[in-house]
């Protein structure tokens, strides 16, 4: 009996460990790629074994408290009164644990907003449900595709125009609420070049879960061919194909919301599109930018993100075929 107990409660103890293992292939805290991300991942670390110390010792109790069971009816005393065990264990050690992890915390919050020399500015106004993103030094506006050079500080303002969201990339650093009426900043670098997913991390309607984006961290001189690039409007069209499809996007309901520069069509309703041609991906991070979902973006977005302020456009298929080739050729 006692021994099953003893197995029963050894189990418990293993179940809740494993829960806390997590998938290898989501964007992760403890993978940090940057100084600032680096800072929170220690905290991160020094809180789960804060924690993992409390639970062991806790669980011991419970598996000493079972393995003995109700004692004998001579009774054994305990060397530890009952009093001592509160004052100790439950104000004592929570005090000291708690007073350790809020100096950690206070400190490296303060270490990640300490604002930094010559850093690169990026503004982001959290959209429902996208993030509109542009370079006040370049004079450009992209959306859901933050391209930064690797190991420049960054200063990123955060703000909405609707409700509350929240931009999160956990290789980079920690998160910051996009309030409407208040300009947040938020500072990181990235050390290593690679393409970081982040998300929204407050719930802000229908489509929270796709509210999506991606930091696409490069050498500077690969940074800086694809921000000079963006100080133009893209090219024009360089065939007939692409010149009917200009055509369509003018004089469709495309360009009462988007922006095209170097058109008329300067909508500010959904995303900005000088470069959509050159994004990974579509509907902030939904779906890759592919030819097939690109057309089914622009026929009916509605099936692919429902709730979206995208209306479904009724083309024929050689406009749809025209109008995507010449989306695809702004890069
Ligand atoms: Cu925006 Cu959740």
């Amino acid at each position: 009996m006692r021994r099953r107990r003893a197995a029963v409660a050894a189990l418990v103890v293993l179940a809740t460990v494993g829960l806390g293992a997590c998938s290898k292939k989501a964007p992760s805290v403890v993978d940090p790629h940057g100084p600032e991300a680096h800072r929170i991942a220690g905290t991160w670390w020094l809180m789960f074994g804060l924690a993992a110390a409390v639970y062991a010792v806790v669980g011991g109790f419970i598996v000493v408290a079972l393995l003995r069971g109700r004692g004998t009816a001579t009774g054994r005393a305990s060397r530890i009164s009952d009093n001592g065990f509160i004052w100790v264990g439950g104000l004592a050690v929570p005090l000291v644990i708690l007073m350790v992890l809020a100096w950690a915390t206070v400190d490296t919050t303060n270490h990640v907003r300490r604002p930094e020399k010559d850093p690169l500015k990026v503004e982001v106004v959290a959209r429902q449900w996208w993030w509109a993103v542009s370079y006040p030094q370049y004079h450009f506006a992209t959306a859901n595709e933050i391209h930064v050079p690797v190991d420049r500080p960054i200063e990123l303002g955060l703000d909405s125009d609707n409700v509350l969201h929240s931009f999160w990339v956990p290789q980079l650093g920690g998160k910051l609420d996009t309030i409407p009426g208040q300009h947040n900043v938020w500072r990181f670098k990235a050390s290593r070049a690679g393409t970081y997913r982040g998300q929204c991390a407050e719930y802000c309607g229908l489509q929270h879960a796709h509210m999506s984006f991606l930091v696409v961290a490069e050498p500077s001189a690969t940074f800086d061919t694809w921000a000079l690039r963006r100080t133009n409007p893209p090219p024009a069209p360089t065939d007939q194909l692409q010149a009917n499809g200009q055509l369509v996007f003018v004089s469709s309901p495309c360009a009462g919301c988007h922006t095209v520069r170097g058109t008329q069509a300067q909508g500010v309703i959904g995303p900005d599109l000088s470069d959509i041609g050159s994004r990974r991906t579509i509907g902030a991070n939904t779906v890759p930018n592919t030819t097939g979902n690109l057309s089914g973006w622009v026929l009916n977005a509605q099936t692919i993100k429902p709730g979206n302020l995208m209306p479904p456009i009724d083309l024929s298929a050689d406009q749809l075929h025209a109008l995507v080739a010449y989306l695809q050729s702004l890069k």
